[in-house]
């Protein structure tokens, strides 16, 4: 055991009690994490890999309950989130550097790429002259999970603001329509940017702990990470049995490209309204690819248990993929759980999150 966690236990430190950050993002299992973990938690495993870890929310409670976690995602806007939560043990984001990023600075020639590529589509011309101030000030930050706190915090802040919480479509005057209250909060809205990134701030400090391991934050595409974990935690893009993918890039495209403010202008595609990123080929949302591709991974982490979340009905069928692990693994469990995602427009019963453990 780490020294360091030993002592936390002779202190009595409860590492439990630190509160993963409330997040908007599609496909995260934040509400079935106790049902996931009471599935694993009695196998034997000390190092853990969220191989597609979006929010990061399943390798923090692999975190809390004293793994080594790594937590890995092939956007880069994600990255920052599990440097922030996962790799990151101690550092937080003080009041001096909130007021730091916050304030505008005379001395400084802000860029105005937000405000001159964004014009309508996302956010009104004071929040884009806002978000182009506060990218120039975190990106002076000299600590790296400082700067990620503040990039986790401002993601959920450009969330939290949007219609919908995507950037899939150029939709700001849904923000000043005059459309039924079912359809969204306005007040959530029109609420300012200073004002979330200060709670989200908060949010994010509040689950920075230690728990006397070496945690750590990855940014591969899944087949490039290298192995040797004892249990590899996948959750794949949802593909519908229509064959359609959700695509993270194009739901996400602004927060990667906030993260990545200076490469910026060279990864938008300008044929379209709402200036997404050129896409980019994804074997995970394709529906001819996807299912060759959980061989390959299957096969990469053979060695490890593997657990597999899949919701059905989805492409491929289930029974695919327990056949695949089969290849691999002496034995497959199959566990089920209702379950209804926020966005779906599916009926509970149709819905079932499912767990596939593999030994
Ligand atoms: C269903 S989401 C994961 C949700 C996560 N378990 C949670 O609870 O927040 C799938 C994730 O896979 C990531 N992803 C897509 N293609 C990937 C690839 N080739 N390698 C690694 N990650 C990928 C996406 O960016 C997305 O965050």
């Amino acid at each position: 055991m780490a020294k360091h966690y030993q002592m936390q236990l002779m202190a009595g430190w409860q590492t439990c009690n630190y509160n993963f950050p409330v997040t908007r993002y599609q496909g995260s299992k934040q509400k079935i994490i106790d049902w996931i973990w009471r599935n694993i938690h009695s196998l034997r495993f000390e190092t853990f890999l969220d191989a597609f870890s979006g929010t990061a929310c399943i390798g923090f409670h692999a975190k809390k309950n004293q793994k080594e976690v790594a937590c890995n995602d092939i956007l880069k806007f994600n990255y920052q989130v599990a440097l922030a939560i996962i790799e990151n043990s101690s550092v937080i984001l003080n009041d001096q550097d909130i007021e730091f990023v916050l304030t505008e600075d005379g001395s400084i020639n802000y860029p105005t790429f937000i405000q001159d590529t964004f014009k309508d589509i996302y956010y009104t011309d004071d929040e884009n002259a806002f978000l182009d101030m506060i990218i120039t000030n975190i990106n002076q930050l000299e600590d790296k999970y400082k700067k990620a706190i503040a990039f986790a915090a401002l993601g959920q802040a450009c969330l939290v603001k949007r219609p919908f919480n995507l950037f899939h479509r150029k939709n700001l005057y849904v923000r000043f329509a005059d459309v039924p209250r079912s359809f969204g909060n306005k007040a959530t809205w029109d609420k300012p940017f200073q004002y979330y990134f200060r709670k989200f701030s908060k949010e994010f400090n509040d689950a920075v702990f230690s728990n006397g391991r070496h945690n750590k934050a990855l940014n591969f595409d899944v087949f490039d990470i290298p192995d040797g974990y004892d249990m590899v935690y996948i959750d794949t893009p949802y593909v519908s049995p229509q064959g359609v993918g959700v695509d993270y890039l194009h739901f996400y495209h602004f927060l990667e490209g906030i993260v990545d403010y200076k490469n910026w202008p060279d990864k938008i595609d300008y044929s379209y309204k709402h200036r997404p990123f050129k896409s980019e080929k994804n074997v995970w949302v394709d529906k001819n690819e996807i299912e060759k591709a959980f061989d390959r991974l299957f096969k990469k982490f053979q060695d490890s248990i593997l657990v597999v979340s899949y919701r059905s009905p989805g492409i491929p069928e289930k029974e695919t993929l327990q056949n695949l692990l089969e290849q691999y693994k002496h034995e497959v469990k199959l566990e089920t759980r209702k379950y209804k995602y926020v966005l779906s427009k599916e009926t509970e019963e149709k819905n079932g999150e499912i767990l596939l453990i593999a030994k």
